[in-house]
């Protein structure tokens, strides 16, 4: 299963909505999907009271000890695709939901402030070692500031820019949200509108994302419990150099 996380610090950059999106488009690419809700706020409830159709389960986990049995629950159960979606700000719940993710996406309006509240989610996925990327959401068409934003998220992360932000950007339409508040996503919505066009596309880019973290994902994890004497034979690393790799 994989596990995809919608986290940054900033209300209002877009987690639900993408997360609503995502989902749909992951479901309708094939993957059997489950959202995962742990906004006390209720933002993917109300949602889906909204909805008409019962294809798409939301489910609720507030408490931060809970994610993790809760996640492996749904792995064994065969699920291909849990998406989840935190609250603003950075509680223990959405702490736990990195740790235990494949991708955190960690969306961003091109603003100062959204970009500068991406900085402790960051700080979190890299803590657990766990793949990230940036969204850009609620963009114009085009325009300087979208490039402005773009490099300023690359230089955050000191990374290269295709590596770290996904494609394409998501821009500001109202059927994003017409679409919620009819308790649909924007490719039932409007399938032919170049939002529901855009949000196909980040769900294949993430996919593809997906499938490349998972390789390192699973040497991560190696590394992360390996004994000492069996990572040094698989790796044939110095002490020292293992020490740091693990740490
Ligand atoms: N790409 C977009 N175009 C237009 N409106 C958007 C877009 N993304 C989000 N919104 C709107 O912005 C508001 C905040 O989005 P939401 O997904 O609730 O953010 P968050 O969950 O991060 O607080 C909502 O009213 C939503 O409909
Ligand atoms: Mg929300």
């Amino acid at each position: 299963m994989h596990t995809i996380v919608l986290a940054t610090q900033k209300g209002g950059s877009g987690k639900s909505t993408l997360a609503v999106g995502l989902a749909l488009a992951a479901k309708q690419a094939g993957f059997t999907v489950r959202l995962i809700e742990t906004d006390p706020q209720g933002t993917l409830s109300n949602w889906q009271r909204r909805r008409t159709a019962e294809d798409l389960v939301v489910e609720p986990i507030y408490h931060a000890a809970d994610i993790a049995p809760r996640l492996n629950m749904l792995a064994d159960s065969g699920l291909q695709l849990a998406i989840v979606d935190t609250a603003a700000g950075l509680s223990a719940a959405t702490t736990a939901a990195i740790r235990h993710s494949d991708l955190c996406l960690i969306p961003a309006r091109p603003s100062v402030a959204d970009i500068e509240a991406t900085a402790s989610t960051l700080s979190v996925a890299r803590a657990w070692k766990r793949p990230y990327s940036f969204v850009l959401n609620q963009t114009p068409i085009r325009g300087q500031r979208i490039d402005n934003a773009a490099n300023t998220l690359a230089e955050e992360a000191a990374l290269d820019l295709a590596e770290v932000l996904a494609r394409p950007l998501i821009v500001m339409r109202n059927d994003h949200q017409d679409s919620l508040a009819g308790g649909l996503a924007v490719s039932e919505f409007a399938p032919n509108g170049k939002s529901a066009d855009e949000i196909r596309g980040l769900w294949q880019w993430i996919e593809t994302r997906l499938e490349l973290s998972a390789t390192t994902n699973a040497l991560i994890d190696q590394v992360m419990s390996a004994p000492d004497g069996l990572l040094h034979a698989a790796t044939g690393l110095s002490t020292d150099e293992t020490t740091t790799l693990a740490s």
